[in-house]
């Protein structure tokens, strides 16, 4: 894209609610909570360490070496440093796999949110789960969803970073988090009594969701609470997916990055934290501790349905709204994703944006529609490097969630903490920043030069399946 064309946020506000677009997404709703309950706790105390520390390390790097250089992944680490151009291309074929697989997963939402706003909902228990199995068993279906979640996507990321992706995020995500918001404290008043006669509150939900339980603590809990909160994070920013690099080089120079990388960290863990209060006390109070089990597409499509059918009459109301919020989740991250990868095509061979767009979107429907496809005409299965086999979706989330992102955030940890050397990262964090020295810079260095990589590695081994 030459200078002219690429044209960024209007403000700071539009970089922070933006980029909180792109970080709140599936993840936020579908894992967070589920590793809470898991952690019981401990998870949550760590996330928030975490966030403070290793995410801020990790998301101003990102976006300082965006703003630096002024262009996208695929061209800016070769500016940071030659060596390190192949970093680029990486980083720009991460975001393709997981926005093709994003927006089938956003078809699922569009099909959801459909379904309890023309109340077709069914009664029994299992109604959900026969929903979500009836759904995928019809290609039409899956594909018709996706596509239509799919240009919805495109059509922001056409409409331009200012027009398009920054005037979504700022319609999105206040309605994000006041319904959030709303949804939670109502999930709060729920209670049900089991058919023999077992009544659970949503209180106790919460207790299991908020309080550490010191008393099973071990350095294997701990362990394990640490390494998933660290994972959660990682992915839930979407470091080393390209985007806060896409996202930093649309940034103004005056804008104060350490302020709007502190204010996008909140509302990531914010919306995560309020999206726990929705799911926990809900599920706890239908399910009991069996419902909480569940993760990933399991809760979001399955028990959580189950509860909004058992809620009744007003289930249905609950269900659309909430569907709708998670729609508006998972498209400010899709967006982000598609302009990434539009971004790095057009600044490194200078095409136009709608060009960049048409490239990528043909990439994705390919990849999308092979994906549609295998959960019903086409559901081929693939051996994994790790040894276990899975369908074609799976198989792209290991290439690129498990492999590539990881080694990607390893990579440039190394240029920034060795290589090209922490001041320069820091010196850009301080153009515009309206205080003399931001409060986390003296951990900057520390964190990019050894504790982020340690912490990398350990996902790294852990998603490998190294050591369980
Ligand atoms: N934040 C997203 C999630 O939690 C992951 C993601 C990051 C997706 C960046 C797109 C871009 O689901």
């Amino acid at each position: 894209m030459n200078a002219k064309e690429r044209k960024g946020f209007s403000s700071s506000l539009g970089l922070v609610l933006a980029t909180a677009g792109s970080a709140v997404g599936l993840g936020n709703l579908w894992r967070f909570p589920y590793l809470a309950a898991k952690g019981g706790g401990l998870f949550l105390i760590l996330y928030i360490l975490l966030s403070l520390t290793f995410g801020f390390a990790l998301m101003s790097t990102e976006i300082a070496i965006g703003r630096k250089t002024g262009v996208g992944p695929l061209e800016a680490y070769g500016r940071m440093d030659r060596r390190f151009s192949f970093l680029g291309w990486l980083s720009t074929l991460a975001p393709i796999p997981i926005f093709s697989y994003y927006c089938v997963i956003g078809g699922w939402v569009v099909r959801y949110a459909w379904r309890y706003g023309s109340i077709e909902h069914s009664r029994s228990p299992q109604g959900a789960r026969l929903f979500l199995e009836d759904f995928l068993a019809s290609p039409i279906a899956v594909l018709f969803c996706f596509l239509l979640f799919f240009a919805c996507s495109a059509i922001i990321v056409w409409l331009g970073v200012e027009k398009g992706i920054e005037k979504t995020s700022r319609i999105a995500m206040p309605l994000l988090l006041v319904f959030m918001i709303g949804i939670a404290i109502y999930s709060l008043t729920l209670s049900h009594t089991d058919e023999d006669g077992i009544r659970r509150t949503a209180w106790e939900g919460v207790g299991i969701y908020l309080i550490p339980d010191l008393k099973s603590l071990t350095s294997k809990t701990f362990l394990s609470a640490l390494t998933d909160a660290t994972g959660q994070l990682f992915y839930s920013l979407g470091i080393a997916m390209g985007v806060m690099i896409t996202f930093g080089s649309y940034a103004k120079k005056e804008s104060d990055l350490p302020h709007a990388i502190h204010l996008i960290e909140c509302f990531d863990t914010g919306i995560a934290i309020l999206a726990g209060l929705v799911i926990i006390p809900s599920v706890y109070a239908f399910q009991g501790v069996e419902g909480l089990k569940q993760s990933g597409p399991e809760l979001l499509f399955v028990s959580l349905p189950t509860v909004f059918e058992e809620m009744g009459k007003i289930g249905g109301a609950v269900g659309a709204l909430f569907f709708l919020l998670v729609l508006l989740a998972a498209l400010t991250s899709a967006v982000s994703l598609l302009e990434t990868v539009t971004a790095s095509l057009c600044d490194r061979f200078g095409c136009s944006r709608h060009a960049g767009i048409l490239l990528a979107s043909a990439v994705t429907l390919i990849l999308g529609g092979a994906i549609c496809m295998s959960y019903n005409l086409l559901p081929l299965s693939f051996k994994l490097p790790n040894g276990a086999t899975g369908t074609l979706p799976v198989l792209l989330e290991y290439l690129s969630n498990t492999l590539l992102l990881p080694i990607v955030g390893l990579l440039t940890c190394i240029l920034v903490g060795w290589v090209t050397l922490p001041s320069g990262i820091l010196e850009e964090l301080e153009i515009g920043c309206k205080k003399k020295s931001f409060f986390r810079k003296r951990i900057y260095s520390g964190m990019i030069r050894f504790v982020c990589p340690l912490l990398l590695t350990v996902i790294f081994l852990q998603a490998l399946g190294l050591f369980s």
